[in-house]
């Protein structure tokens, strides 16, 4: 990746249209990136904890779309921040997110066999490793974005660290999942659904495009776009998650499918059925892009990804 940006190609092109190639590009470039980082952060040392370093190593590297770490990237770059700094909170974002589908797949959870096309920690090791690689993974976000190295100001750093503890906690990503293993025993209304996805999974990805934002400068009152894409972009996305988890193909999106049917779940998809789910999605990502607005051609990876969210089949 170029410093401080990701390739000039996707942003010097048709605003109109998703363009696969540079979206695929800028979304393998972000894996490498992270696999990279990854790699540095999690040195399988020679000590009895080595196993609980390979646990982390399987979830976190080589594997999964990186959508979080390219929004991280993508919105930083709109404030042309340094690529290593945004790098690093983009690594911090996705091991939240990793760290959450690790207990997400635990038998007490989910209880899944595969993820990103590969077993799950707890089939390759024991529970017991694969709720550590979680707590750990969970830590080291932390301590990544309270790292001098993630940027110079600390008053920056503060507030990254408080952005994703926020997003991550009860009021967040966990309080979330708790309110989705409710929703198997429970009858929930489409508000409540809606407010339950915002935190299982909106609130990550708000939190990762509110990180390029904090690590710009940005000052709060100048995010309100930001906000709404990244808010409107996180239903969608689950959304077509649920969509996925119904009508997807296993070999392609890497994950036991079929789940939240039998799970008895209520879902957008199960409140209302897979046509006007698929036009709520539709009609998010337009608004999320209509958020856009005061940006030009510099938002177009943004706009993109939008629409990657609803075109994807994985
Ligand atoms: C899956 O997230 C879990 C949800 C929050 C819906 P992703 O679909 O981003 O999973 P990876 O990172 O690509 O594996
Ligand atoms: C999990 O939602 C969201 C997380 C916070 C991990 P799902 O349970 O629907 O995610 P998948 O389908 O297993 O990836
Ligand atoms: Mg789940
Ligand atoms: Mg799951
Ligand atoms: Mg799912």
């Amino acid at each position: 990746m170029a410093t401080a940006s990701l390739p000039a190609s996707a942003r010097l092109r048709r605003a109109d249209a998703v363009s696969s190639v540079t979206l695929e590009t800028a979304l393998a470039e972000v894996s490498v990136e992270i696999d990279r980082q990854f790699d540095q952060l999690l040195a399988i040392p020679d000590d009895p904890r080595g196993d609980l370093y390979r646990a982390m190593r399987h979830a976190a590297i080589g594997g999964g779309k990186r959508l979080r770490p390219l929004l991280v990237f993508a919105t930083a770059n709109l404030f042309d921040v340094a690529r290593e700094c945004s790098a690093r909170a983009a690594t911090a974002l996705e091991a939240i997110h990793v760290y959450s589908l690790i207990h997400d797949d635990l038998p007490s959870m989910d209880n899944d066999d595969m993820r990103r096309g590969k077993p799950t920690v707890h089939k390759v090791f024991d529970e017991a490793t694969a709720i550590l690689a979680g707590d750990c993974l969970h830590a080291l976000a932390f301590e990544i974005l309270a790292d001098p190295a993630t940027h110079a100001d600390p008053f920056v750093r503060i507030e990254l660290v408080m952005d994703l503890a926020r997003a991550a906690g009860p009021n967040g990503m966990a309080g979330g999942q708790k309110m989705d293993i409710e929703a198997e025993a429970t009858r929930f209304d489409l508000n409540t659904v809606t407010r339950l996805q915002q935190m299982k999974t909106g609130a990550l990805i708000s939190a990762s495009v509110e990180a390029g934002a904090i690590l710009g400068r940005l000052p709060p009152e100048g995010r309100v776009g930001l906000r709404g894409y990244a808010h409107d972009l996180g239903l969608a996305f689950q959304i077509a998650d649920d969509l996925l988890d119904a009508e997807g193909d296993e070999a392609v999106v890497g994950k036991s499918l079929r789940k939240d049917e039998v799970a008895g779940k209520e879902t957008f998809l199960s409140l209302l059925g897979p046509e006007r789910a698929r036009e709520q999605a539709r009609m998010l990502v337009d608004q999320a892009i209509a958020h856009l607005h005061s940006y030009g051609k510099e938002a177009d990876l943004l706009r993109d990804i939008a629409r990657f969210v609803l075109e994807r089949d994985r």
